[in-house]
């Protein structure tokens, strides 16, 4: 696995030095490898230039009060239309029609309200993906709201700081709804993170990631298990460039994606530090050629760009998953255009994380699905389909608890996401985790055969929970199981 997946890397990043100009790549209907459950029907696609649109900034959004020491959001999900292809209007599922959604910036202990509204014609459910919230906050799959219908969701936010992300995730339709559009960010910042001399404001870029099938008249087309969703956008557009001074950024990377997995890396090379995961900073900086993000996985990176002089263009290209090179070998381009002061450095220790406490239960949960490739295949966990009326994990309350999850297909890749808790990685495939997976966690890969052992504490709420693969079509398939905190 890693062998091919270092040798089809070098192939794409000596490629992708030649091709830091724009040119033309036709959007054909490619084939993926592996025969899909199901595929959109082929129909022409739309020709999108490379490096033509700048990366848009994604807006911050206003709270409506901030009486009592909480921040009070209103937010409606509406149909409404994006520029995705320039000069094209595509239409789209907004919160505020905006795509992809505001970014909340959250506090740690400073409470976060969202009045959600629901006006799509569909039900909704908005979950905070990471976060410690109650049950009835949480989002559920079953916890839907009605086409017109209200809801008031609490976050307490008393975890630390760590780059969230908030989507839609009402069983059966979440998968379309997240394609759609119905996606954002949302950051907790702390103490912790403030005192660090990271880089800051202008230099602390959010990049939300994700594919799209986009036809000949810039429509997103969906079909659930589609392998040619193979436009690749950062946030919102496809394959923008973004004018850079030489010096330090940090990058907050976000894999909106419903099942596109990223492997994250510069055409030259060049290093990334990465100093975050999903949970926030890692303990310590990660000097690495490359990132991997599966979908619903987040990694904060620094780039120093005073490395290059003035003029250089260098491309973030894209080593993992699926799809014809040509489309999905290449994200975005940095145009290094000026210099720049620099006081931000990154320090050799970034945060301390609490102690593991001694673990109390242990379980393990088995990850499978059909892989026939027919319209019926189905998606388990431990052999079951999801079924919201069962409880398939009781975990007490106060637990910390060692989970050991296994991919037991020989195909396809999954990956396990847990609500209400961050977790850390205790083993991969029997080894210490990698270095990227050193800080707290709430989603982890798992490719074909492999086993991950995570730790989790469940001392913050009581109440039922989802578990589940965050490759969206396959928790729409059933791969998603309920534990119950008491
Ligand atoms: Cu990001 Cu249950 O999901
Ligand atoms: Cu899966």
């Amino acid at each position: 696995m890693v062998t091919r997946r270092h040798a089809l890397a070098a192939g794409i990043a000596s490629a992708s030095v030649g091709v830091t100009g724009a040119s033309l790549v036709p959007l054909l209907t490619a084939r993926g490898a592996e025969a899909a459950a199901a595929e959109a029907p082929a129909a022409a696609a739309a020709a999108i230039e490379l490096f033509k649109v700048p990366l848009p900034l994604i807006p911050v959004a206003r709270p409506l009060s901030t009486a009592g020491g909480v921040d009070t959001y209103e937010v409606t999900t509406q149909r409404s239309t994006a520029e995705i292809v320039p000069g094209v209007r595509t239409d789209v599922l907004t919160y505020d029609g905006r795509f992809p959604g505001a970014t909340i910036k959250a506090r740690t202990n400073r409470p976060v309200v969202v009045i959600q509204r629901n006006g799509l014609d569909v039900p909704i459910s908005r979950h905070l993906h990471g976060a410690s919230v109650p049950e009835d906050s949480d989002g559920g799959p079953m916890d839907t709201i009605e086409p017109g219908g209200v809801r008031v969701y609490r976050y307490p936010n008393r975890q630390p700081h760590a780059s969230l992300w908030y989507h839609d995730h009402a069983h059966h339709v979440e998968s379309e709804n997240v394609y759609r559009g119905l996606h954002g960010s949302y950051l907790i910042s702390d103490p912790v993170e403030d005192a660090l001399p990271l880089p800051k404001g202008a230099y602390d870029v959010l990049i939300e990631l994700r594919d799209a099938n986009i036809d000949a008249s810039g429509q997103l087309v969906y079909a659930m298990g589609d392998r040619t969703r193979n436009t690749l956008l950062a946030n919102g557009v496809p394959y923008p460039y973004l004018e850079v001074a030489a010096r330090k950024y940090r990058f907050r990377f976000a894999n909106t994606s419903n099942m596109r997995f990223f492997e994250l890396r510069l055409a030259d090379g060049g290093e990334l530090i990465q100093i975050g995961s999903d949970g926030g900073l890692l303990p310590r900086p990660n000097p690495t050629p490359s990132v991997y993000l599966s979908s619903g996985e987040r990694a904060d990176v620094v780039i120093d760009f005073s490395r290059y002089p003035v003029g250089t263009q260098l491309v973030l290209v894209n080593t993992g998953g699926r799809g014809p090179v040509e489309q999905v070998g290449q994200v975005l381009r940095f145009d290094v255009t000026r210099t720049a002061d620099d006081p931000s450095s990154v320090p050799s220790v970034l945060r301390a994380l609490p102690p593991l406490p001694a673990p109390t239960a242990t379980r393990s949960v088995v990850m499978r699905m059909d892989e026939d490739g027919s319209a019926t295949a189905q998606a388990y966990l431990d052999e079951k389909v999801y079924d919201h009326a069962r409880v398939d994990q009781v975990v007490r309350y106060g637990a910390s608890e060692v989970w050991t999850v296994t991919n037991a297909n020989v195909k396809a890749a999954h990956n396990f996401h847990m609500h209400l808790v961050q977790f850390r990685v205790l083993e991969r495939n029997g080894q210490a985790p990698p270095a990227s997976e050193s800080g707290l966690k709430d989603t982890v890969v798992l490719q074909p055969g492999e086993t991950v052992k995570l730790q989790a504490t469940f001392d913050s709420y009581r109440g039922a929970y989802v578990y589940h693969c965050h490759m969206l079509d396959h928790s729409a398939m059933g791969m998603m199981a309920t534990m119950k905190i008491r």
